[in-house]
């Protein structure tokens, strides 16, 4: 891809859409950012709303919210790859999860119109701990989860992003799809005890039922249509099928995928676990 071609980025200003933005206008590629609140604004529900975004554009870096296993995902999905195609697109790079039958339909609908879409199904991203969902159960030094704990390969995502802007820039688009895990997998518990380590103190994990898990969750700000997801996702994937590890990021980026305890200490030296972030962690 040569840097006079476009890329919009879908989700562009959430956890791995900024990350790809970045990347991209690093190396000098002109990029859209989708979002409700960009200008123009895009809306995933308002298809009136995406012709901003696709028109001249040459590739499309996809982050669905909230999750492609919900419903109408896959019916979306199919929308944007036939407004893909019809406006010249030449690939789309879909952020997708491990193990998930219903977001594999989701995958398989965006693929349809015939667009060549590189699939990255990742593991439960690291920076769930630092910038999502279980950063306030951190801060309180106690992360509730509705799982038995099982083992996850955690994916740093930082590696996700790289592994997209290869995938968007390569001269040739690839029509794959690829299991994108950390080095190791940790469960739950021995993810809180690296945090504790470089915290310098304790976090402990314990199990709750569904419903008070989503009911923590709305509480700490998370919307309930993902928290419900969310418990649900827990529920059905966090049963062992996603435990093994994969080399496609160290295929992809030609370098290992970061172990969990790097993207730790990283994190804590940015001072997201500080104590005095307890009282605002959306803040953080
Ligand atoms: N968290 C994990 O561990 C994990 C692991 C694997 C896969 N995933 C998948 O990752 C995807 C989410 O990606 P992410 O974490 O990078 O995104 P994210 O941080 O959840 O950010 C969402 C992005 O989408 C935009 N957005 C939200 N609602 C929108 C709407 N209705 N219409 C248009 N834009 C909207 C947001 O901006 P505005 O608010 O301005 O609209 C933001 O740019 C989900 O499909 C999830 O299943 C997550």
């Amino acid at each position: 891809m040569t840097p006079s071609t476009t890329v919009s980025v879908l989700g562009g200003t959430g956890h791995s859409g900024r990350r790809v933005v970045r990347r991209l206008r690093d190396r000098g590629v002109p990029v859209r950012v989708g979002s409700r609140s960009a200008d123009p604004a895009f809306h995933w529900e308002r298809s009136d709303t995406w012709a901003p975004l696709l028109d001249g554009a040459d590739a499309a870096y996809v982050a669905y919210t909230p999750d492609l296993a919900l419903p109408g995902a896959e019916k979306t999905m199919a929308r944007l790859g036939e407004a893909a195609r019809r406006h010249g697109l030449r690939r789309l790079v879909l952020l997708s999860g491990r193990g998930e039958p219903r977001a594999a339909r989701s995958e398989e609908a965006l693929r349809s119109a015939g667009v060549p879409v590189a699939v990255l199904r990742s593991s439960w991203f690291a920076q769930d701990f630092s910038e999502h969902f279980l950063l306030g159960p951190v801060l309180a030094g106690e992360v509730a989860l509705p799982t038995a704990d099982v083992p996850e390969p955690f994916l740093d995502l930082e590696d996700l992003a790289d592994v997209a802007v290869e995938m968007l820039c390569r001269p040739q688009p690839a029509e794959v799809t690829l299991e994108l895990t950390g080095p190791r997998s940790l469960t739950f518990a021995e993810a809180a005890a690296e945090l504790s380590r470089v915290m310098g103190r304790s976090v402990i994990t314990v199990s709750v039922t569904p419903e008070d898990f989503v009911a923590g969750a709305v509480a700490a700000g998370v919307p309930p249509e993902e928290a419900a997801a969310l418990a649900d996702l827990f529920v059905e994937v966090l049963d062992g099928r996603n435990t093994s590890v994969t080399a496609d990021v160290e295929r992809v980026l030609g370098r290992p995928a970061t172990d969990f305890a790097d993207f730790a200490r990283r994190a804590a030296a940015t001072g997201v676990w500080e104590p005095a972030r307890l009282s605002d962690p959306a803040g953080a």
